[in-house]
């Protein structure tokens, strides 16, 4: 169902875990198969993103995503970060099965809350 990429994303995350004094903090949810996801974002006073974390209570495809996206955002500026899509994450897994493609979503929305935290502390 998943292909290499994914796999291995999956089975050896990148960027697990909780930032303590987070600059910003986001957690979605997926109403509909009820998964979890939240980030952790420790940005400068520059605003570039100096570490992500992330810890997803959900499937192989929200997992993946996850990890995936922080090890993008990290060295962005806000800006940049704020435009990343499901679509380049996905892209950059090299593809999700086209029912999974809602799990990345997660990732784009729980980077998204955690940077507007962020802005809305400033
Ligand atoms: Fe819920 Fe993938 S099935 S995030």
């Amino acid at each position: 169902m998943y292909n290499d990429k994914v796999m291995a994303q999956f089975a050896n995350p990148k960027n697990v875990g909780y930032i303590e004094n987070a600059s910003g903090y986001g957690k979605v949810g997926n109403a509909s198969c009820g998964d979890i996801m939240e980030i952790s974002l420790d940005i400068d006073a520059n605003g570039i993103i100096r570490d992500a974390k992330f810890r997803t209570f959900g499937c192989a495809a929200a997992i993946a995503t996850s990890s995936m996206a922080t090890e993008m955002v990290k060295g962005k500026s806000v800006e940049d970060a704020l435009k990343l899509k499901n679509a380049d994450v996905v892209e950059a897994l090299e593809g999700l099965p086209p029912q999974k493609i809602h799990c990345s979503v997660l990732a784009e929305e729980a980077i998204k809350e955690a940077i507007n935290d962020y802005l809305s502390k400033k």
